[in-house]
């Protein structure tokens, strides 16, 4: 009698089987744990992923107000810089032309001798307060007629040190720039400038620019004990020297811009000309 594999049962391989199929189903049961577990990853990482989204707008948001809120602080800066400036005017002889024509070669002369764009606009914000300190010299100095004597001069030579004690302990980086500046403007590149006596490199660079640019429209433009000078007469007078001015006085990196690009400054001189007033230049 042939013997069929139904009627002869295999017990090893029964339990072989068995042992298998349970070893399977325990398999199924982890991959089908892991999936959920990997499935609640998922989502978790879906909700951290939004959460994350959401910060970042709220960061963005935040980021937003501040600018804004730095923007209006700035305005705020540069309203105090244009009142303050107005002040300083009441009790001086120079105008407001003057400081605007000052800006615009501070800024020019500042690019020219490789400010970045952001550094020359700051020089070109503070310059104007550069004589601030004017508003704590007394009036019957100020407006004296006649030669003022050495203790009067004395007390003239004063105002950088006003002004800066007016603009100092600010955050702003503008009203820094314009306390250095205010410092510094009548400091000479060979020490013989006042109130500190500062040389070289010593003297801050915004200080440098304007003390060179001041000269130039203070030459040109008329004052008590001057007439108004040509521009071919200022660049003779600040390149060569004269009885008052000597070249030394500059930074000589600034003189040699000044000696390349003194057409601008003639152009924006004229630009920004005295109200109702085309003076007469002595050649
Ligand atoms: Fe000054
Ligand atoms: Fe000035």
């Amino acid at each position: 009698m042939a013997l069929s594999s139904k009627s002869i049962p295999d017990d090893d391989l029964n339990v072989q089987l068995r042992a298998a199929k349970s070893q399977l189903v325990l398999y199924a049961k982890d991959l089908n744990e892991l999936l959920v577990r990997e499935q609640q990853k998922s989502k978790k990482l879906e909700a951290t992923n939004k959460q994350m989204q959401a910060y970042a707008q709220d960061l963005n948001a935040a980021y937003q107000t501040e600018r804004q809120k730095t923007s209006e602080l700035e305005k705020a800066y540069m309203d105090t810089v244009v009142r303050l400036t107005l002040a300083s005017r009441y009790k001086d002889e120079e105008t407001g032309t003057h400081i605007q024509r000052l800006s615009h070669y501070s800024k020019s002369l500042g690019l020219y001798i490789g400010l970045s764009e952001d550094e020359a606009q700051l020089i070109f914000d503070a310059a104007p307060m550069h004589d601030v300190g004017k508003v704590s010299i007394p009036d019957m100095i100020m407006q004296k007629r006649g030669p003022l004597d050495e203790q009067e001069w004395d007390i003239i030579k004063q105002h950088p040190v006003f002004g800066a004690n007016l603009l100092a302990g600010s955050p702003s980086q503008l009203l820094e720039t314009a306390r250095e500046i205010a410092l510094t403007h009548h400091e000479r590149w060979d020490g013989t400038g006042y109130p500190q006596g500062l040389k070289g490199d010593g003297i801050p660079l915004g200080g440098r620019v304007v003390m060179l640019v001041d000269t130039y429209d203070a030459l040109r433009s008329r004052r008590p004990y001057k007439p108004a000078f040509s521009h071919a007469k200022v660049c003779d007078i600040m390149l060569n020297g004269d009885d008052r001015t000597r070249p030394t006085h500059f930074d000589p990196q600034m003189l040699d811009a000044f000696r390349e690009i003194h057409e601008q400054f003639d152009v924006i001189f004229s630009e920004i000309a005295e109200e109702g007033m085309a003076a007469p230049t002595i050649d």
